[in-house]
């Protein structure tokens, strides 16, 4: 459906935890987080049911996101069971890859179509620095293993922070050479923890073409776009810049989003919610077209000038 401002809403993001195997410097704090009350959460037949009546306002993609969505128990028939709703054209989910290994196949069999897989460094010490306890290894173990298991087109997100993978910027470009991946390069935005971070942590992505000049612009896709697309030369695969700061795409947004503890988000830099736990079934409908007419138009998040988002991103799900 529309929403005021003429923008066609067709895609939802469900959370399904706030809970994560880790804890990456900018999402979440140091302590990790408290694990919700079973009465506090989504149940998985409340997701389901939610995502029905997304699909009758005519949302016809999903992705599932978290925290980390792989380690909510249940998860695979989660998949299953949304990947029989007729009318659903794409079902993805957002992964820090960890634990691919173990559930890619079965993912697949399921009927999930494809994994976005985040990665923040190619250096093992860095990796566990700012991800305070993953090991490189085990990630790019899931990127090969869901390769395998036909979990594609995979796409690498890697937030950039200054001073931080700044200088990994060719490196993680030149893995588009090879393989036909597409890695992101995503802006750090402003909410929940590194609100308070200082301003040479937050990279415009221009920086990623004055490092990498020779990357060649793609045709603009236009509504539900997030990234702009590059290729290298004889490049294989393809560079995407995710440029929430630096030039926001609120123009094209086709997305809603929903937190673990049921709260739907109709943008991502609002704290508008709209309580959909333990709401009847047959209000869900209702309450994600409101969710859907009162879609802010824009954010004005900037560097500087943050707004007063209070949730991590652990618990919206990117
Ligand atoms: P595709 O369907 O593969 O294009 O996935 P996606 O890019 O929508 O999903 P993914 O979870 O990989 O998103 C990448 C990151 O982009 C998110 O984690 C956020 O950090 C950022 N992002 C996604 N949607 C929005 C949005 O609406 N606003 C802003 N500011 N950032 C977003
Ligand atoms: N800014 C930008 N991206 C973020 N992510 C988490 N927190 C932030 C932030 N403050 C990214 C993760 C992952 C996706 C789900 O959201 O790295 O790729
Ligand atoms: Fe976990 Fe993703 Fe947050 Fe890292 S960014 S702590 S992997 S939810």
């Amino acid at each position: 459906m529309l929403d005021n401002y003429g923008r066609r809403i067709n895609y939802l993001r469900v959370s399904v935890t706030n809970l994560c195997n880790l804890r990456c410097s900018y999402c979440m704090p140091t302590g990790g987080v408290k694990k919700k009350e079973h009465r506090d959460i989504l149940r998985l037949e409340d997701i389901e049911n939610i995502v029905k009546a997304a699909v009758r306002l005519g949302i016809d993609k999903v992705r599932i996101t978290g925290g980390e969505p792989l380690v909510r128990k249940g998860i695979v028939q989660l998949i299953e069971n949304l990947a029989r709703i007729d009318g659903l054209k794409d079902l993805s989910l957002t992964t820090n890859g960890i634990l691919l290994k173990k559930y890619a196949r079965d993912l697949k069999k399921a009927g999930l179509n494809r994994v976005n897989i985040s990665i923040d460094s190619l250096d093992r010490m860095k990796y566990r620095k700012i991800t305070r306890c993953g090991n490189l290894d085990d990630v790019l173990e899931g990127i090969k293993i869901a390769k395998d298991a036909g979990l594609t087109p995979i796409k690498l997100n890697t937030v950039l922070v200054g001073g931080f993978n700044d200088d990994e910027i060719e490196d993680f470009v030149n893995l588009t050479l090879e393989d036909d991946i597409e890695v992101r390069f995503i802006e750090l935005m402003p909410l929940g923890e590194t609100r308070s971070w200082p301003e040479s942590s937050f990279v415009s992505n221009e920086t990623v073409l004055e490092k990498v000049p020779i990357l060649i612009p793609l045709p603009f896709k236009g509504h539900g776009t997030v990234a702009r697309m590059y290729t290298l030369p004889n490049g294989k695969g393809k560079v995407g810049l995710i440029s929430p700061l630096s030039s926001h795409f609120c123009n094209y947004c086709n997305r809603i989003r929903v937190t673990p503890d049921g709260k739907l988000k109709s943008c991502l830099h609002s704290n508008q919610e709209i309580d959909l736990l333990n709401a009847h079934p047959d209000e869900l409908y209702k309450l994600i077209f409101e969710g859907i007419k009162s879609k802010p138009t824009k954010h004005n998040i900037g560097i500087k000038d943050t707004t007063l988002v209070y949730r991590n991103m652990n618990e919206i799900g990117g």
